[in-house]
């Protein structure tokens, strides 16, 4: 309850793994119910393995910690941690990404993940105060077989899966071999956002809008160095799911201070603040509110303006998104 009131400013959440929202303390919970044997000590020494030279020394951590969530339980305590410490930082709404390859790889069923998180989110509102969507992402480091074939393995439970999404290492896995599965997820009703732009030049981000046809792009930190995609997200009003802390700890940007928020912002994109993976990055939404408000001298009004922009750019309709600010 130390947060400054501004961090609580009512806000949607746009860009959250919900798998990178897993304390260490809730990590070796899950192990020890499930038998596991973490490779650490206790949870000091696994928050001293959070140092990170790039995104994959991050995901490589961020995968191995996935083998202590194996049941349904899991899955809904994982989601329910997440959802009360949003609710606490100001979160009155939470697009929530999670990786279901990464889980079925493991030999987890899409059922069990789903099934798990699901009841979390059933009771949200009522429990948190916070409404839920659930976007499904595809491994961008996989093929784009596995891609469909898990498409495919959600059509039972499209009926709470909002969208589709694309994250994991960015480089070298341009989004183009994922135009088929981005536009069977359409045909079946399924909005499309994907990772863009985080460590990938701008031909990424443009490949995510004009071959997947996402409508929100995540990240899209390194769009500033192309004026010609500014001016297409500008006129397009393409929402950026910024986030700042992320691009700090994966060493995107050296430190906040030089963060292009502002220089974003001005440039008029449609920008918003998000926390990505928070147990692994340092902060939750409020705090990355807090922490920009300090680094960049972000100002209340602009915070506001963040925020608002946060409904705007969510797959909430107009009117329940004014019910939610
Ligand atoms: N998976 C979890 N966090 C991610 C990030 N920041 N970028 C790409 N994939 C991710
Ligand atoms: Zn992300």
């Amino acid at each position: 309850m130390s947060l400054a009131p501004f961090a609580r400013i009512p806000k949607a959440e746009l860009h959250l793994h919900i798998e990178g929202t897993l304390e260490p303390e809730l990590a070796f919970r899950l192990a020890a119910r499930n038998g596991i044997r973490l490779p650490y000590a206790d949870t000091e020494a696994l928050r001293a393995a959070y140092l990170f030279d790039d995104l994959q020394s991050f995901l490589d951590l961020y995968y191995e910690l996935m083998a202590v969530l194996v049941t349904e339980d899991d899955f809904e305590a994982l989601a329910d941690a997440y959802l009360e410490r949003a609710a606490d930082q100001g979160v009155r709404h939470a697009e929530i990404f999670f990786d279901p390859q990464a889980h079925m790889a493991r030999g987890i069923t899409l059922g069990t993940v789903v099934e798990g998180l699901s009841r979390a989110l059933a009771r949200s509102e009522e429990r948190h105060g916070v409404s839920t969507k659930l976007i499904m992402c595809f491994l961008r480091d996989q093929s784009a077989e596995s891609a469909m074939e898990t498409l495919e393995a959600a059509r039972p439970y499209l009926d709470r899966i909002v969208g589709v999404g694309l994250d994991s290492a960015e480089v070298g896995n341009p989004a183009a071999k994922f135009r088929e599965v981005y536009e069977a997820a359409g045909a079946l009703g399924l909005r499309k956002v994907a990772h863009a732009g985080e460590e990938g030049d701008p031909s990424y981000v443009w490949e995510a809008l004009d071959v997947l046809g996402v409508e929100r792009v995540d990240h899209g930190l390194r769009c500033l160095e192309d004026p010609e995609l500014v001016a297409r997200l500008v006129r397009d009003r393409v929402p950026l799911t910024l986030c700042p802390l992320s691009n700090v700890r994966l060493r995107a940007i050296d430190v906040l201070e030089q963060h292009p928020l502002v220089r974003m912002m001005d440039a008029g994109l449609l920008c918003t603040v998000n926390s990505d993976d928070p147990a692994y990055f340092g902060g939750y939404a409020g705090d990355t509110f807090h922490a920009v408000h300090e680094a960049l001298g972000v100002h209340h009004e602009r915070l506001r303006e963040l925020a608002r922009n946060s409904f705007e750019a969510s797959f909430l309709d107009g009117s329940e998104a004014d019910e939610r600010r």
